[in-house]
């Protein structure tokens, strides 16, 4: 596969497994995805992760649980209802009950399951084996009597006896079962023995396997792939591998390590990875941390240095893949370990500065990262644009000497400057709406005339709290002259006032030229 630079070793892996020739892909973030705790879409939410599951190639997307309630079963209508191309499916216990309302919720597919290890049916179920089977088979027939694709679970399967799983699964089977889904429900699985578990399912059922891994030891995606590699044909998935406890298999990584690793194909769109993966981080609130695998932020970031340079010589060296194959953007990043050296060297090959001025960038970055701040290339581009139009000294007649500002609950924003204007001293308060307004009423009293502020445009560089921020503004005179200014920096109170004092020196050195 181009743009994929993994090990030589996989391939007599990848000779010996038993790969489908496609794997189907049934995503479950709207169900179990949903379980994690904390976690609740709103129907718009769900909604719109159905329609970019569907484009972004996912083949059933598992919508809800519709015995839950009537909101679940009209949610779940309501997205069987926009005619996607993925099937829906609805999740269902082994009783009739919960299969009337998947057939109220319009669904195409059943997935059944009722648990079948010793300890799930002794205190959960409280039945026996030849019970749980009786429930299995019957709600089986039922569903297939009303139409429905039938997917069978064996719930806590990798805690059930490989005996008793087979005679589930072959019971089912011959009433009507289409596929069969293996859950570790808690995760206990480990890829070797999963790989051998499913070898032997696939060995004894007619009908297509199919895995569902939880994350407990963190092998999820490892076993789901070593399910994949016996022969099982789908995996259930979840985008940024939420899920009960310490989630499900990733979507983005279960389905790039089988495309990249191995060429099987899953008919997912990788390039539009990221795109889904935003978008469930943003509905879930469940931020992801910046090193998750393909689609965190580090995934495809360079600290600069030794790593900088071997991207830029040859991206290989430090990139298992393109980022763009995943929907991703390179980022190179400063941080407080990148001597001052690596900064200077990166500037000056992208940018065409002065030694005056790549000190000056070089000295605004220290800055930056000594309070443990990343930086990133856009970051850097935004210093360089700040240097380059910012003023020469002998154009600021005004300078801002010392401030105090006040803010906080039950107080009115407070402000205090010392200034020197053409020379004389000037000292100056005032309050305003926030911290900025009131620096910027106190710098106003101080030079003694009003100053419009126009426009004030404030931007967050590379999201997080710590981030660089941007701040532009365009301020006006009382004679109608109006200037801009802009600056970056880590404080958004200071980068604003920057920026101010900036635009109003503009409007001093027009005053001064006329
Ligand atoms: O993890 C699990 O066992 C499940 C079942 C409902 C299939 O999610
Ligand atoms: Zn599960």
């Amino acid at each position: 596969m181009e743009g994929v630079f993994v090990s030589d070793m996989i391939e007599p892996i990848r000779k010996r497994a038993k790969f489908s020739n496609r794997v189907y892909v049934l995503d479950t973030t709207l169900r179990d995805g949903e379980q994690t705790p904390g976690v609740c879409f709103t129907l718009d939410e769900k909604v719109e992760i159905a329609r970019k599951l569907d484009a972004i190639g996912v083949d059933v997307i598992e919508a809800g649980f519709p015995v839950n309630s009537e909101d679940e079963i009209n949610t779940i209508k309501m997205i069987k209802g926009l005619g996607l191309r993925a099937k829906i499916c609805g999740l269902a216990r082994c009783v009739t009950g919960d299969i009337d309302a998947c057939l109220k919720a319009d669904v195409d597919r059943a997935h059944i399951f009722i648990a079948t290890s010793d300890i799930h049916l002794k205190y959960k179920l409280r039945m026996d084996e030849a019970q749980a089977l009786k429930q299995a088979v019957e709600t089986a027939d039922y569903v297939k009597a009303h139409g429905l694709e039938c997917e069978f679970s064996c719930e806590d399967a990798t805690r059930t006896p490989i005996e008793r799983l087979i005679k589930f699964y072959t019971s089912v089977e011959s009433h009507g079962a289409d596929m069969h889904n293996v859950p570790d429900t808690v995760g206990v699985m480990e890829p070797e023995a999963m790989q051998a578990l499913i070898g032997v399912l696939c060995s004894r059922l007619k009908k297509p396997v199919s895995m569902h891994c939880h994350n407990d030891f963190g092998m999820a995606v490892a076993n789901t792939l070593a399910g994949i590699k016996a022969g099982a044909s789908q995996m259930h998935v979840t985008v940024n591998g939420l899920g009960e406890r310490a989630g499900n298999a990733s979507l983005e990584q279960a389905v790039t390590a089988l495309e990249a690793m191995y060429g099987v194909k899953t008919g997912i769109n990788l390039s539009m990875l990221k795109d889904a993966s935003k978008l469930v981080e943003r509905a879930s609130m469940i931020r992801l941390t910046p090193n998750y695998p393909i689609v965190g932020d580090n995934a495809f970031a360079h600290e600069a240095g030794i790593h900088v340079h071997g991207v830029l010589a040859k991206a290989e060296s430090y990139e298992p893949l393109t980022p763009e194959m995943v929907g991703q953007k390179r980022r190179i990043v400063m941080g407080k370990h990148t001597g001052k050296h690596a900064v200077s060297n990166f500037i000056k090959e992208k940018y065409n500065l002065s030694n005056e001025q790549i000190t000056e960038v070089v000295e605004k970055v220290r800055c930056h990262t000594i309070n443990k701040k990343k930086i990133t290339e856009d970051d850097v581009t935004t210093i360089v644009e700040s240097v380059l139009g910012s003023m020469s000294e002998e154009d600021r007649l005004v300078r801002l000497n010392e401030i105090l500002v006040v803010t906080g609950n039950k107080i009115t924003p407070t402000a205090s400057v010392q200034l020197t204007a053409n020379d004389a001293r000037k000292v100056a308060a005032g309050v305003g709406t926030g911290p900025v307004d009131a620096l910027s009423k106190a710098i106003q009293s101080a030079l003694g005339e009003e100053i419009k502020l126009l426009n004030y445009k404030l931007e967050a560089i590379s999201g997080g709290t710590d981030s660089l921020c941007t701040v532009e503004v365009e301020v006006e005179d009382n004679d109608g002259r109006t200037a801009s200014g802009m600056a970056v920096g880590g404080d958004i109170v200071m980068v604003s006032v920057n920026a101010v004092m900036e635009s109003i020196n503009r409007i001093y050195a027009k005053r001064r030229r006329e």
